[in-house]
């Protein structure tokens, strides 16, 4: 009797130390869980189609432009008037001014490039007299937009975003504008860490 109790409790002993043993790797698989239901996700962002198209007078924009593509892969298209703005600046600021006050859409240069191939089009301008410019309003105009999803970038002299985002959300109806930024005009183009933090809340 006192045998078979012995055998019975060694029994019991080598089976609760299995369960033991197994508790650890089921809570260890736990944490890689979330890991495999993110992955899809991730790469969904990743697979979309990127178009950046903007318009630079001075190189600033461009420059933006240029480090977002690199960061999202995207394709990169600038929009040109027709006819060269003046590279007086004076006469710029003048031009610029009084094309704004009438809302002109100047004639621009080239093929448009084809919206419908993407899923994110960002759009960007610099800053013109506290919103976006004209070159930009051609550019939108004749795009369809319809249903596509925007996100509109610019770049400034120190005034920030101003009107330029909610001007251009205006124009854009038809599209879903996600967040914008506005970053100061510099030929390096924006902060990385700027960039990078505005990108990455946009899923890039
Ligand atoms: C016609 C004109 C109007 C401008 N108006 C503003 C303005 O209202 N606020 C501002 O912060 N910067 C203004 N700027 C400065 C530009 O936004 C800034 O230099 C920008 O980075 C230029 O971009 P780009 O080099 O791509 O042309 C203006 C510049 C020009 C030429």
């Amino acid at each position: 009797m006192k045998k078979t109790m012995t055998i019975v409790l060694c029994l019991v002993g080598v089976l609760a130390c299995a369960a033991c043993a197994k508790a650890p790797s089921a809570e260890a698989e736990l944490p890689s869980a979330p890991a495999q239901t993110q992955a899809p996700e991730q790469e969904k962002t990743m697979t979309k189609k990127v178009l950046v198209a903007y318009f630079s007078q001075s190189g600033n924009t461009a420059a933006v432009a240029r480090q977002i593509a690199q960061q999202t892969g995207g394709d990169l298209y600038r929009i040109e008037t027709q006819t060269p703005y003046p590279s007086d600046y004076s006469t710029l600021l003048d031009q610029a001014k009084q094309e704004i006050r009438s809302g002109a859409k100047p004639a621009l240069k080239g093929a448009l490039p084809a919206v419908q191939e993407y899923d994110v089009i960002f759009i960007g301008s610099p800053n013109w007299w506290g919103t976006y410019a004209p070159a930009l309003t051609s550019f939108v105009a004749q795009s369809n937009l319809q249903g596509k999803t925007v996100v509109p970038f610019f770049t400034h002299g120190g005034g920030g975003m101003q009107n330029c985002e909610r001007d251009l959300k205006k124009q854009l109806s038809g599209a879903t504008v996600v967040q914008g930024a506005a970053f100061p005009g510099r030929a390096g183009g924006a902060s990385e860490s700027a960039l990078n933090d505005w990108l990455s809340k946009l899923g890039f």
